[in-house]
Order: C-alpha cells, then structure tokens, then sequence
C-alpha cells in the first residue's frame, strides 16, 4: 500500500474495530478474546484482526460492542486536493455496492484538513465517480473518515443499527440499561452463565434476560440483520451457516426478575418471550421492602436502581438504596451483588459490603459506577 498503514482488505486481513462504551473497553476486550480473537484494548475501543468472516461472527456473537467498524484503508493526506485524489484509490468495488446507497461521516482532530464536511463530500465524490454508489443521508450502509494527526482512516461501519438493539426488545422502560453494558457488567461480576441471577428492579428485563441468553448459549445478533449483508464483501450462505452454527442449552438455573411496577413486569414477560428465554425467566411484581431469595442455590443479585443526577433526587432515593441494601443484607446469604448507579453515597447508603469497584463508565451523561460484593454473609 503506497501511503497506508494498515492491511486494505485487498489483502484478506485488516483491523476491525469494536466500540466500546467509554469505560468498558477492559471487559469487552476479555470478552473478544473468550471468543478467540486476539484482542488488544485502545482509546474508544478495541481491536482485532480478521477477514470479513470475523467481522460477521464478532458482529453475531460479542455481546458488548456497541458497533463494529472494517478499516479498509489508511493514509496520510494535508489537503483536500490530496484526500480527492487518494479517496480514488480506496478499494470500493470490492466493499460497497453499486446499487446500495452509502453516506459519509467524516470527523478531523489535529489535522491540516479541518472542515469535515469538505472532507466527507470529496469521498462522497470519490464514491459516486469510481463506483456510482448513490449518496444518501438515509443511507443504511455508512462509511466513516476519521483524519487525526493528519491520518486518515476509512472504516465501514459494519453494523448499522447499534449493537444494544438486539431484536427482541419492543417494550421499554424509563432508563432502560443498554444490552451491550448489561451483558459486560454481568462478566465484571463473574457471571459466566452457570448460576442463578436475579434483579429486583429490572425494569424491561435487560439483565435478566441477557443472563438467560448467555447461560443459554443464544447468540447476540441471531435474530437481527446487519449493515455488512448489503456489502459486496457479503455471502449469504457463509452467514447462514454461521448463524445457525453451534448449539443452545436449557440452562440448569433460573433468572428472576422483580419490579414494584406492573408494567414493567408485563414488559419484560413480553421481551423475554421474544428473545426466547420465557421458559427459564421468572418475572413477579414485588418491591424490594418485600422481596425474598428465591429456593435453590444462590447466585448474582444485579441492579441499576433509579438515580438522580441532581442533589435533591439523589437525597430522596437515599431510602429506597437502604432498604434495598437490608433486604438483600438479610435475605441473600450467599448471594454477590453487582449495583450500577452514578453516586457513591448511593451506593453506600445501602450499607452492602462493597470490596470492588470498577471503572466508571459515561453513560447518558452520567458517570455511572458497578459496586461489586462478595458472597453476603
Ligand atoms: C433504572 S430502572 C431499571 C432499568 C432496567 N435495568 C432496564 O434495563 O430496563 C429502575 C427500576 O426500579 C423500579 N423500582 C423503583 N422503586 C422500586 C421498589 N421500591 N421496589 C422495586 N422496584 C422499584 C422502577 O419501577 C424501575 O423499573
């Protein structure tokens, strides 16, 4: 490659980049190499290397990504008239499709081209003159020009609609927590699918049915659609194949989940039937002043109660945080506790044990936190 620095997929290897939830580019990393990729965690993410194979399972099986994005090319370029000229060169017949609309999102940092709208309407031309791709902002199919430092690197986003939509989920709650950050807290928690999980405050079921799903052995993306399937790197019965690859288990154990709301627990009845784990979930309206373990072993309790971000609602939410922390203090023995919330004296307010604390993690503007215990006593 005359300028490049990576692989263009020319050759049958290139980067392919996970995107990480800020704060969470440590779990998805393990989580990428338990798949068996060689993973290596960066700023916003992690890599791996692969051929368009990897880029479908790892769209398909990963859990915690947020979007998967192919490097297919790298240069360095000072000027516009340099990134017209070089944006030829990129190998969009064998990427994209004539016939499948495209848009361009083009960002710059720290680099001699700093007006990213010019730099994403010279690709645009690129593609429209080289391969005749129609341009559209409605475009599911997106290619991504980052120039930093005065590098520029030019990504399809292979996954289209973010990785959390797993294609089950109709029903919301208010602050829902995204799949993709449930299923990398439960593995901050150890969880590996081999015991029972319970959240007494799970809203439209989010953890409780990502648990079900990995203890199950469902993959993530099996019942979406991708933005790679309208690439022209894409095989249909590769894909097929491996979608429908591997087996699934009943899992041994149950997953519980509570809510003082009727409707939220009508919303995750509803979710987890369509993801398919309704014969081992459990969903019953309860509060946590009332709740009780469930018979049998004990396993993960996991929360994200409701939290303020101003002081006034965060010293109203004090009692509930209490009398979470004393119910689960004096009914789950044996019990780990993973609690997300965005204040410490949140968390300390329900007098749990907590040993461990991971990283914090932005999210909707927030910086939320996992507290995690040990087995209560
Ligand atoms: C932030 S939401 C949880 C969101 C959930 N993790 C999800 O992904 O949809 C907090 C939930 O706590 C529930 N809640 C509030 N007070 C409660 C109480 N005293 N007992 C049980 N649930 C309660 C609310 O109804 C709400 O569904």
């Amino acid at each position: 490659m005359s300028d490049g620095q990576i692989a263009a997929p020319r050759t049958s290897e290139f980067e392919i980049f996970l995107v990480a939830v800020p704060g969470l580019g440590g779990p998805l990393c393990a989580e990428a190499r338990a798949h068996g990729f060689t993973a290596k965690t960066v700023s916003g993410g992690v890599t791996i290397k692969g051929g368009w194979p990897e880029v479908w399972r790892a769209n398909l099986e990963l859990r915690g990504p947020s979007r998967i994005l192919a490097r297919i090319d790298q240069f360095r370029v000072v000027h516009l008239a340099k990134l017209d000229t070089r944006a030829r060169q990129v190998p969009w017949s064998t990427i994209l499709r004539r016939d499948v609309p495209v848009r361009i999102e083009a960002s710059c940092k720290s680099s001699r081209i700093y007006h990213s709208g010019a730099a994403a309407q010279r690709i645009a031309r690129a593609i429209q003159e080289e391969l005749g791709a129609p341009i559209s902002n409605d475009a599911d199919v997106a290619i991504k020009a980052r120039i930093e430092n005065d590098i520029c690197t030019i990504a399809v986003d292979t996954s289209g609609e973010p990785l959390h939509k797993r294609g089950h989920k109709e029903a919301v709650a208010k602050a829902p927590m995204r799949e993709t950050m449930a299923a990398l807290f439960l593995r901050q928690c150890g969880y590996t699918g081999s015991e029972p999980v319970l959240d007494p405050m799970c809203g439209s079921g989010t953890f409780v049915i990502e648990a079900a799903e990995i203890a199950a052995g469902l993959k993530p993306g099996r019942s979406r659609t991708f933005a790679f399937e309208k690439l022209a790197t894409f095989d249909a019965a590769t894909w097929d194949a491996m979608r429908t690859a591997g087996t699934t288990q009943t899992p041994t154990h149950r997953f519980y989940g509570r809510d003082r709301d009727s409707g939220a627990i009508r919303m995750s009845r509803a979710n987890a039937e369509r993801a398919g784990v309704s014969a081992f979930t459990e969903f019953a309206e309860t509060s946590v002043q009332e709740l009780t373990a469930p018979d049998g072993p004990s396993g993960l309790v996991i929360v994200n109660p409701p939290y303020g971000d101003r002081l006034g609602e965060t010293n109203k939410l004090r009692p509930l945080y209490r009398a979470l922390g004393h119910t689960l203090m004096t009914r789950f023995p044996g019990w780990r506790v993973g609690l997300v919330t965005s204040d410490d004296n949140l968390a300390n307010a329900t007098g749990l044990p907590f040993s461990l604390t991971a990283e914090p993690v932005l999210h909707g503007g927030l910086r939320i936190k996992l507290y995690r215990t040990a087995a209560l006593p």
